[in-house]
């Protein structure tokens, strides 16, 4: 049983396979006891309160808690808890204060759907034990429930708030935090993640200081700048010794993750949405449910903690079809000819496909409207009949008789002010009316607060497909919020607009993904800015980043492998020199860098080489014959791009049969060391032999001594792949 109630002890514990959690009732509030390796038995010695605490006053009339410094499991604001609070409301007279006490609790087999947002799903009810502990304040009737679902097998925990206003008026949210936990010292280290375009999920990791440390996005979308993860380490963790704590948030919009250092020397941890950017009008007898925080604890380092949230994702979160394959090879029609095809060039491309073994051609922006360039036509989902005669059909028809399929990029949240959507709809877009409107890249985002509004949505993209011939959908996201009114809200809902919008897209991408599921989506912002696990739930498949370059691409996707599957990650081959850098890369250590998730060639394989050409048909090949270990491997870092000058991996798949090793040197090394990688995950007693060398190894060989590494010239890479004898 994955959770337990004691009557006596008043104890809830929570138990994964490696982990327990433990939280107490005492006096009516809900502390936190206990987060760490599996233990059992009655942990209420472990509460201790230090007695005196200074301006910190004592909860009724001094004979209380002082509950400032008390570790608590959903803290409120407005009596004395001083720390940042996860709930935070204002009452019809006022007042500022929430007091909430447990007055119940249920377990339930099984894992509830939250309404309207995305989850981590079970597929059968022996996965997931739910834990609801319920609390009521007495005085404004504001009731919570706080979700706790064990899925014992994943070491996950999600947890999640639902806020019901039990009182006989509206009363206002002005923060709910999806996760809050508090830890008895700050001997931590904080893992965060930074970053801007094209350089997305960069890691950085420093020992926790006092204060408060907050990564967050107040633009509208989950962002490039901080991803809603956060990750807690003890200060000597390394991948595979130590503690580690991940918090991760299932939701794509404006998000605050922060840990802070308190004056008692206790550390408090938060994520949900950012209450900088929220607010939110609850009648009498409604309810409303925070997104999910998906959390996981690991006693062996970082890469256990990688691997369960991968896991999870990958099997738990990500849906139909496309969940449990590897992922067809395409080649994207961007950084082959940006806006600048026709019919005639895309079939041309689409030729070259087919001779070269790639499997899925993607006609990126431009084929609709009238857009020649990033300045019109966004909103209307026509296509361009000028450039492309025939329309759709007469290419996918084209490719179809070669053995190749079609997919085709949309950006529908979007509208251009040159469009004739918005000479229809001027009022369609996200605005004040008495404010000029900001444009970014030429373009306004569309209300998703409304609903005729994401029934167009959905309408002119569903039109298309249709039509049928489509297999593929690059669902893209080019600029954040500003002047983010809701026109059809009141003055008193307008930060809910935020959030708003992400029901709003996220009711789109569902009525999508019921209606088309054989159609394979994929998640775009620029890039990755806005790869997060809410996107993941509706798209298997995000492009990671639009910085292309493998050495860039070393680091972003190294970060993004701390709490993302690999296989959610795509990863092009693409020309050299790179069009963001202009770093000029060998072709092989482009497809080693490639060849780590859901692969394909970002370049215009008519304008290669003969002999590219053949590199592009042999690394397509073997793409497909051992894309099954990258979609399905556990993956293991090797080496830091963040702290050395090369970076190295290893894919293992499940039995542990074959492996997938890359190795990338970023620097040139004037004389070469005695590098060698030693890799992870393999059986010690195996016989591997190296496909490309023929080389036999034992796995303890190659798990502690390692392969040597010989290269020295910057941007050269090794790639191995090891197959048990
Ligand atoms: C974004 C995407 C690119 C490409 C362009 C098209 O920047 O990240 O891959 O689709 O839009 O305008």
């Amino acid at each position: 049983m994955s959770v337990i109630y004691d009557s006596q002890t008043k104890q809830f514990a929570l138990h994964t396979k490696s982990y327990s959690y433990i939280m107490q009732e005492k006096e009516g509030f809900l502390l936190h006891l206990y987060w760490g390796k599996t233990i059992m038995g009655d942990c209420s010695y472990m509460f201790r309160e230090q007695g005196r605490a200074a301006f910190s006053p004592r909860m009724e009339n001094c004979d209380g808690f002082i509950l400032d410094d008390v570790p608590l499991e959903y803290p409120c604001w407005g009596r004395a808890d001083m720390r940042t609070p996860a709930l935070e409301i204002t009452n019809p007279d006022g007042s500022v204060i929430v007091d909430l006490r447990v007055c119940g609790h249920r377990i339930e087999s099984g894992k509830p759907a939250i309404k309207g947002l995305p989850a981590v799903y079970c597929e059968s009810e022996s996965e997931c034990e739910t834990l609801v502990i319920e609390l009521i304040d007495s005085v404004s009737k504001v009731k919570a429930e706080l979700y706790y679902c064990v899925l014992e097998d994943y070491d996950i925990i999600t947890r999640y708030t639902k806020i019901i206003n039990g009182g006989t008026e509206s009363v206002q949210i002005d923060r709910a935090a999806s996760a809050s936990v508090d830890f008895d010292h700050i001997r931590y280290d904080v893992i965060s993640n930074y970053g801007t375009h094209c350089r997305e999920r960069n890691i950085e990791r420093a020992p926790l200081k006092r204060g408060r440390y907050i990564m967050s996005s107040r633009r509208g979308a989950s962002s490039h700048v901080h991803n809603p993860f956060l990750i807690l380490t003890s200060p000597t963790a390394d991948e595979t010794s130590g503690d580690a704590y991940g918090f991760v948030l299932v939701y794509s919009g404006s998000f605050t993750a922060e840990i802070a250092a308190n004056q008692f020397d206790s550390a408090r941890a938060i994520i949900g949405l950012n209450p900088e950017a929220f607010s939110w009008k609850l009648e009498a007898g409604e309810e409303f449910t925070t997104p999910e925080c998906v959390m996981t604890y690991s006693p062996n380092g970082l890469e256990q903690m990688s691997e369960s949230f991968a896991r999870v994702f990958r099997e738990r979160l990500c849906r139909g079809k496309f969940r449990d394959v590897r992922r067809p090879v395409l080649l994207n029609s961007w950084e082959a000819c940006y806006f600048g095809f026709d019919s005639e060039r895309l079939m041309k491309i689409g030729d070259s496909c087919a001779e070269l073994g790639i499997e899925l051609m993607v006609i990126d922006d431009g084929w609709f409207g009238k857009r020649d360039d990033d300045r019109s036509s966004l909103g209307d989902w026509f296509v361009n009949e000028k450039k492309m005669p025939g329309g759709i059909k007469r290419i996918s028809d084209h490719l179809a008789a070669k053995g190749v399929k079609l997919g085709i990029w949309f950006e529908p949240e979007m509208i251009s002010p040159d469009s004739e959507l918005y000479k229809a709809h001027p009022d369609w877009c996200l605005h004040y009316n008495n404010r000029p409107r900001s444009e970014g890249r030429y373009q306004l985002i569309l209300d998703l607060t409304r609903q005729d509004v994401c029934d167009y949505i959905f309408e002119s993209v569903a039109k298309i497909l249709r039509e049928g011939g489509i297999s593929y959908v690059k669902w893209d996201f080019n600029r954040n919020m500003s002047e983010a009114g809701g026109s059809l809200l009141g003055a008193d809902r307008q930060r809910e607009v935020d959030f708003r919008y992400y029901l709003g897209l996220y009711s789109v991408l569902e009525r999508l993904n019921q209606e088309f599921p054989d159609v394979l989506f994929e998640s775009c912002s620029g890039g990755g800015g806005r790869f997060d696990a809410g996107m993941l739930y509706y798209m298997p498949q995000v492009w990671t980043s639009d910085n292309s370059d493998a050495v860039e691409r070393l680091k972003i996707q190294y970060g993004t492998s701390l709490v993302y599957p690999m296989s959610a990650m795509s990863a092009h081959v693409s020309a050299s020199p790179n069009h963001q850098t202009l770093h000029v890369t060998p072709f092989d250590s482009r497809f080693t860098v490639a060849m780590t998730g859901s692969f394909g060639y970002e370049l215009d394989p008519t304008a290669l080489s003969p002999e590219e050409q053949q590199k592009v048909r042999e690394t397509a090949s073997l793409y497909k014959e051992y894309g099954e270990v990258l979609a399905k491997g556990s993956y293991h870092r090797l080496r830091d791009p963040h702290a050395e000058d090369c970076a190295a991996w290893c894919f293992v798949s499940p039995d542990k049969s074959v492996c997938i090793a890359g190795y990338v040197l970023t620097h040139v090394r004037l004389y070469g060391n005695n590098e060698r990688i030693a890799l992870r995950g393999l059986e010690p007693d195996a016989v591997y032999k190296e496909r490309f060398t023929g080389a036999l190894y034992r796995g303890d060989q190659l798990m502690n001594f390692g392969l040597h590494a010989p290269t020295t010239l910057e941007y050269h890479s090794i790639l191995w792949i090891l197959e048990k004898q």
